[in-house]
């Protein structure tokens, strides 16, 4: 299973990348608002420090500016995926861009008829949002599971990118589901690898090995 990083903040990006365990980043208009930045010169940064995928949302709605800011967003960099939202001229605007060759996540799904439509439309990456969905009382991993079903019997090669996760849990659940990526807050990144028997038993081997006055070095 692939890890995305879902945030615009270099500096985050750059602190968890040293780790390699970084397939690629999401970003999105709110993410981009928060961080307070330039959308190309971000994107441009994010691209120069990670080599997978980086997705950059358009903001127009309407088909013939998605093309014209999708383009802008692709030249940047080779790793660009543009991201469209799951609406009528997203999907239009997601074939013309795979048609081209250009890697696409269409985002804000929260069906799995949209997410078939997307897959049909050449998506690399289809993006179903589980946080918000549970947020309303619904089963984000229920549409997880329904889109790996899907995809898997009929063949399509798009990417099913959980997103909108809210816990560790969400990951693992994802994972098991057979979701080929996680984009997850670097926060739960972090939350991923702590556990407090690890770190007692590092404490533990440290004091043992501290008697015997030995050193590896
Ligand atoms: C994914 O690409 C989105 O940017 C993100 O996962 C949305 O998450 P949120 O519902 O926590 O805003």
């Amino acid at each position: 299973m692939e890890l995305f990083i879902d945030t615009a903040e270099i500096d985050e990006i750059k602190s968890l990348n040293v780790t390699g365990l970084i397939d690629g980043v999401t970003t999105n208009p709110s993410l981009i608002a928060k961080s307070g930045r330039n959308i190309i010169e971000t994107i441009e940064e994010i691209c120069n420090e990670v080599s997978g995928p980086v997705s950059a949302e358009v903001t127009a709605t309407d088909f013939d500016n998605m093309l014209l800011e999708g383009k802008k967003l692709s030249a940047i960099a080779q790793n660009v995926a543009i991201k469209v939202p799951l609406t009528f001229d997203g999907l239009r605007a997601c074939k013309a861009f795979s048609d081209d060759g250009i890697m696409v996540n269409v985002t804000l799904c929260f069906s799995s008829a949209q997410a078939l439509l997307a897959a049909k439309a050449g998506a690399s990456f289809i993006s179903p949002f589980i946080g918000r969905l549970d947020d309303i009382g619904a089963d984000g991993m229920n549409l997880i599971s329904e889109i790996t079903e899907i995809y898997d019997i009929h063949g399509f090669e798009t990417k099913v990118l959980a997103a909108s996760i809210r816990s560790v849990q969400d990951i693992i659940d994802s994972a098991k589901l057979g979701a080929d990526v996680a984009t997850i807050p670097p926060k739960f990144l972090k939350a991923m690898y702590n556990h407090p028997l690890t770190d007692k038993g590092l404490a533990d081997f440290l004091s043992d090995w501290k008697k015997t006055g030995q050193s590896i070095l």
